[in-house]
């Protein structure tokens, strides 16, 4: 069964080529998200996680495909135009400033228009960033680091947010916090797409999960319906499960990984089983 679409998608992905000098390491990937959509990507090491983050968020220019944001293409702009469209994205390392201090770090790329005013309702939902403002970030610990970073990305008013394993290496019950607050920031209609190492943290979370395997989509399908062991067979990718001839496997029917809003109906794509073909 195919999931309708039911919304505009803020961030598409469109058969998506891409690698570093010769290697090619993305071999046609599409996902879409839309407002209040959460996408997991889920897949091996070295599966090509990053580096489709990178492409989304304009680090690294595709040698094919396309990225799309609200329809319009934005394959050939550079990353800050892409920040401005409302796109953020926490790499892995987190992508903050070390030597600056906690609030300058903050304050750094904040919009002129409502940033400052987010930095207070950010710190009160995480108090232990507000005790230490005036430290340099990189003397935080890593939990502390990763606070840093999330609610770096909610000052910046964004409208998709791409997180890179952002529960690594932390204690559970800060990735509960964690991934709380990025619940809330669902619920307000924040895209997000979620590279996560704990699959069972990405399906408690997420609308949609995509599987990369070396490169392509090896799954894709409403995380209500998928299971563990699905995903991890499709991390072996169509040859290594031996379902040779098949194609790309995965999918929501024409290829594409779709994250429905979390709001109203979004929800009940749950119950709508991406097909895998
Ligand atoms: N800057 C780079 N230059 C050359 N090759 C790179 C670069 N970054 C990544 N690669 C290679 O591209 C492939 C995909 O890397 P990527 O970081 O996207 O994987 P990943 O799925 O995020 O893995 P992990 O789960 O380990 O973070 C790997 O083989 C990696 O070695
Ligand atoms: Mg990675």
């Amino acid at each position: 069964m195919t999931v309708p679409a039911t919304a505009t998608p803020i961030l598409e992905l469109r058969g998506v080529v891409a690698g570093y000098g010769e290697t090619t390491v993305l071999r046609g990937v599409s996902a879409e998200v839309a407002a209040g959509g959460v996408l997991a990507i889920l897949g091996a090491n070295g599966a090509g996680k990053s580096t489709l983050l990178r492409v989304a968020s304009g680090v690294l220019r595709p040698s094919s495909g396309s990225v799309l944001v609200d329809g319009v293409d934005v394959t050939r702009r550079k990353p800050g135009s892409r920040v401005r469209l409302g796109l953020c994205h926490i790499p892995d390392p987190r992508g903050i400033f070390p030597s600056l201090t906690v609030r300058e770090n903050l304050l750094l790329q904040a919009p002129r228009r409502g940033g400052a005013a987010r930095v207070g309702p950010v710190l009160a939902t995480f108090p232990r960033l507000e005790q230490r403002l005036g430290q340099a970030a990189g003397t935080l610990s890593g939990g502390e680091q990763q606070m840093l970073a999330v609610a770096r990305a909610y000052v910046q008013r964004p409208r998709v947010v791409l997180l890179d394993e952002v529960s690594m290496g932390l204690a559970p019950n800060l990735v509960d916090e964690i991934f709380g607050f990025l619940r809330t920031l669902a619920e307000q209609g924040v895209a997000l797409v979620i590279v996560e190492q704990f699959v069972h943290r990405a399906l408690a979370m997420a609308d949609r999960v995509l599987v990369l395997a070396r490169g392509r989509v090896g799954l894709s399908a409403a995380a209500g319906v998928v299971g563990e062991a699905e995903i991890f067979g499709a991390y072996a990718g169509v040859a290594g499960t031996g379902v040779a001839g098949t194609g790309v496997a995965g999918s929501n029917g024409n290829g594409v990984a779709r994250a429905e809003p979390a709001r109203g109906g979004a929800r009940g794509a749950r119950g709508a089983r991406g097909s895998r073909r």
